[in-house]
């Protein structure tokens, strides 16, 4: 088994991006499982699927992973699709399809089978909890809802896209929610995370209390 490092949490705690960081400055392979998921929901919307149609459809969803200079490239039935997963409309269609047992257990393979051999620094919902239990570091990383919302009007403002402070922190609390509630792998703090608050944090802070955290467990 590679050295496995778990990051879970709620969307906008920083997680990819904290993650990103740590696979640089540590040489670690970055697994952005929440990129599968959007890809898996491409997919179904490309196939024009109803949500009772996700578990006959998504067998159909070979989905696959590759790096281009450190980036991480999701293949779907053999298309680069990192330009089609960012939008919203995906983003919608993954939380409504991620739920789904079919989808979940072909990608939680998937990425049990990234960390097998290799040292990856991982994030997402379930990680510590269900895909990497024996993983060596496991965080549990959040910030509350009004930093989260802050994070995300400043990231959408910078790109010029115009959006309202008060409804992204509305749909924030709702999809913490919907992530918090749902039968299957729900989100929430393994047993054995550490809880890391990022909300009075910069960046390298969070990366560097991570690093540590590993070596605790004896990692250079
Ligand atoms: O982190 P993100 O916004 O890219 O994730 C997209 C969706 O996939 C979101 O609805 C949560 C879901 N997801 C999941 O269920 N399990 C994961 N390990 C990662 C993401």
């Amino acid at each position: 088994m590679g050295f496995n490092i778990a990051i879970d949490g709620p969307a906008g705690a920083g997680k990819s991006t904290i993650a990103k960081k740590i696979a640089a400055k540590k040489g670690y392979i970055y697994v952005d499982t929440g990129a599968m998921y959007r890809a898996m929901a491409l997919y179904l919307l490309r196939e024009k699927a109803t949500p009772d149609e996700i578990d006959e459809k998504c067998k159909g969803a070979d989905i696959t992973i590759g790096y281009d200079n450190g980036e991480q490239v999701v293949y779907l039935n053999g298309e680069n699709v990192n330009p089609y997963i960012r939008t919203e409309e995906v983003g919608r269609m993954a939380s409504v399809s991620s739920p789904n047992p079919r989808v979940r257990k072909k990608l939680v393979e998937l990425q049990q089978k990234l960390a097998a051999d290799a040292d990856v620094v991982m994030d997402g919902r379930d990680i510590g909890t269900c895909v990497l239990p024996d993983a060596q570091v496991k965080v549990y990383l959040t910030a509350d809802s009004h930093e989260r919302a802050l994070r995300r009007y400043k990231e959408l403002t910078g790109k010029g896209e115009a959006c309202d402070l008060s409804t992204i922190e509305k749909d924030i609390i709702e999809r913490d929610h919907q992530d918090m509630t749902r039968e299957i792998s729900p989100l929430k703090q393994a047993q054995d995370a550490v809880l890391i608050d990022s909300s009075h944090m910069s960046i390298d802070e969070v990366a560097d209390a991570i690093i540590a955290l590993c070596a605790e467990c004896g990692k250079k």
